[in-house]
């Protein structure tokens, strides 16, 4: 994390000097300071307008390029910026996506982080990401996306290709969740041709599938989803969550492919969601099991 703070402070002409443990907490002020200028396309004035939330997006940082919000999130989360505060890229140099995977972010998408400080044990990680999905769909919905669809666990689909994603970052004292990172990625005003090769045929953008979208309205929607969506898990409604996620579940009643880290890969039918937010799988040989991590790829259509 020291080497990202560190370009970034230098690419803004910021520092000269060497940055080291006992002094890299002394920059957090010139972080916050960048990510209060002025960006060229994403525009926190018009996000804030009529923003209505409470808490959610209230405190904004905006950066022309950054590593990774999540490292930028992180980083201030631990340096006293506190809930529901957000970090915006335009671009990023070091996306990171789920299983250790980089993120292409170039111009044009929308990548950001939202720190949160519920007061929640390890085990409701998973039901933050699938409410985060619904905060997504929800918002799709309402920029003109017929059917968004959400794929386990944290997937967000058109018409069978993948949108967006998120990325769920715990940061932990022993047992104790001090922030939630919260970092999503969505493939806006993107064209196919801006990605891989290899991803091109599992990928899809909003200006393929809807046209170009207004990204300041896109992002003020989705804070106030977020929100509506965090107060729902604050007051523990957790059953409310799981019923929206179901609606839009692109997993249930499909086979999938089951692969759990360290172990061997099976086929099952995946036949719901638990209340922690796990993926319910009927094996081969009848048995239920809960998916509680892992991947899971749709093996065909019913
Ligand atoms: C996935 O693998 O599906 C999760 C992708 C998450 C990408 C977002 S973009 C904003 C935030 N910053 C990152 O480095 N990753 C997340």
């Amino acid at each position: 994390m020291k080497n990202e703070i560190l370009n970034l402070l230098k690419r803004e002409g910021m520092i000269s000097e060497e940055i080291n443990d006992a002094n890299i907490n002394e920059f957090a002020d010139l972080i916050e300071e960048i990510g209060k200028n002025e960006t060229e396309y994403i525009k926190s004035s018009e996000i804030s307008q009529d923003l209505n939330t409470k808490y959610v997006g209230k405190n904004l940082y905006v950066f022309s390029e950054v590593s990774s919000t999540n490292t930028i999130a992180k980083f201030l989360s631990q340096n006293g910026i506190g809930n529901g505060s957000v970090v915006i890229a335009e671009k990023q140099t070091a996306g990171r996506g789920r299983s250790g995977k980089s993120w292409e972010s170039p111009l044009g998408g929308i990548w950001l982080s939202i720190i949160l400080t519920p007061d929640v044990d390890y085990s409701k990680i998973p039901l933050i990401t699938l409410a985060t999905g619904v905060a997504v769909a929800k918002t799709l919905e309402k920029m003109g996306v017929e059917n968004p669809e959400i794929k386990w666990p944290n997937d967000i689909m058109i018409n069978g290709k993948k949108v967006c994603g998120i990325l769920t970052e715990a940061i932990t004292n022993f047992n104790t969740i001090e922030h939630v990172i919260i970092g999503v990625g969505i493939d806006a005003n993107l064209s196919i041709e801006d990605f891989p090769e290899e991803l091109q045929n599992t990928t899809t953008t909003l200006e393929k599938e809807i046209g170009r979208v207004n990204e300041n309205l896109l992002i003020k929607t989705f804070l106030e989803e977020l929100e509506k969506i965090s107060e729902l898990f604050n007051s523990k409604r957790y059953e409310d969550i799981l019923k929206e996620w179901r609606k839009r579940s692109y997993t249930i009643g499909k086979v999938v492919e089951v692969k759990k880290p360290f172990n061997r890969s099976y086929d099952a039918y995946a036949v719901g969601i638990s209340k922690e937010g796990a993926l319910i799988v009927e094996k081969t040989d009848g048995t239920l099991e809960k998916v509680i991590s892992g991947e899971c790829l749709i093996k065909k259509l019913n």
